[in-house]
């Protein structure tokens, strides 16, 4: 199955790629992605990626909630990764973003909220210990997840094994220049630590957000490039229930093909 870093057995792709007009466009069909899987399940497990991408996706489950159309009370939150050494009261983190654009808008309770501890002095534990809770818990039932510029989910980054599950992890060049904007003034981003690709792929269901045409590229490749760790967004195209919602610029390079493929015409 693998050549190099390459999967050549495709057998598995069933990604579903539905493509918006905009950003509110795609923002609310990925809130009512998150709705349907609660509906289905109150008690599930939910993890969630920071970035500009689900920002208003957030906004919107909050305004849901607001209205009484869901409930997350006996959901289990699960933070995506984090900075390491970076404190969770600085804006920035992925911890601040996560309490000020969700957690404490919906209320959320401190025993529902699992995120790692980017200050631990035993870094290895916080891995084993989020691996733990998420055996116990059976499984993820929703990954939300956003894309780096390099094709990173999390902070998995290029070249990361699929097998790995929680780990610490050196950041590439690109993600500690990119990651500068979360951050109010110039921050050493060394280290992240994070959920691993087996977790995404061993999750129910995974929902990739994009917007802008800044994503296009890799979006591009991540679609239509070979399987391969060298883009680690690429191995979502062997998940069984994996969906990419992407606006309108995100999707400016796809081929006919994708294009066709995708469920643009029913939704722009
Ligand atoms: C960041 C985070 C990811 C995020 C991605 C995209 O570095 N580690 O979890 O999904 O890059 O971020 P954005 O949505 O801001 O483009």
């Amino acid at each position: 199955m693998e050549k190099g870093n390459e999967f050549t057995d495709k057998m598995n792709e069933k990604m579903e790629i539905k493509i918006f007009k905009d950003y509110q466009a795609l923002s609310e069909q990925a809130a009512s992605e998150i709705e349907e899987v609660i509906k289905l399940k109150p008690d599930a497990v939910i993890c969630l990626a920071t970035g500009e991408s689900p920002k208003l996706t957030y906004q919107l489950l909050v305004k849901k909630l607001i209205d009484g159309k869901i409930d997350l009370s006996d959901c289990t939150l699960i933070g995506l990764d984090e900075w390491v050494g970076v404190p969770p009261t600085t804006e920035g983190s992925c911890h601040h973003f996560l309490y000020k654009e969700i957690f404490s808008p919906l209320g959320i309770s401190e025993n529902q909220i699992h995120l790692f501890d980017a200050l631990s002095g035993n870094l290895f534990l916080e891995c084993q210990n989020m691996d733990k809770l998420i055996l116990e818990k059976g499984d993820i039932d929703l990954m939300v997840v956003g894309i780096g510029m390099n094709g990173h989910i999390g902070f998995n980054e290029p070249g990361i094994p699929v097998d790995n599950y929680s780990h610490v992890i050196n950041l590439d060049s690109t993600t500690q220049t990119v990651g500068q904007k979360y951050f109010a003034h110039p921050t050493e981003l060394k280290k992240g630590i994070t959920l691993g690709l087996k977790h995404l792929l061993q999750a129910e269901k995974v929902v990739l957000l994009a917007n802008g045409d800044k994503k296009a590229s890799i979006i591009k490749e991540t679609l239509e490039g070979p399987i391969s760790i060298d883009v680690p967004a690429t191995v979502l195209r062997m998940h069984l229930n994996a969906m990419v919602i992407i606006d309108e610029e995100a999707a400016g390079l796809l081929s006919e093909k994708t294009l066709l493929d995708s469920q643009t015409a029913s939704n722009v």
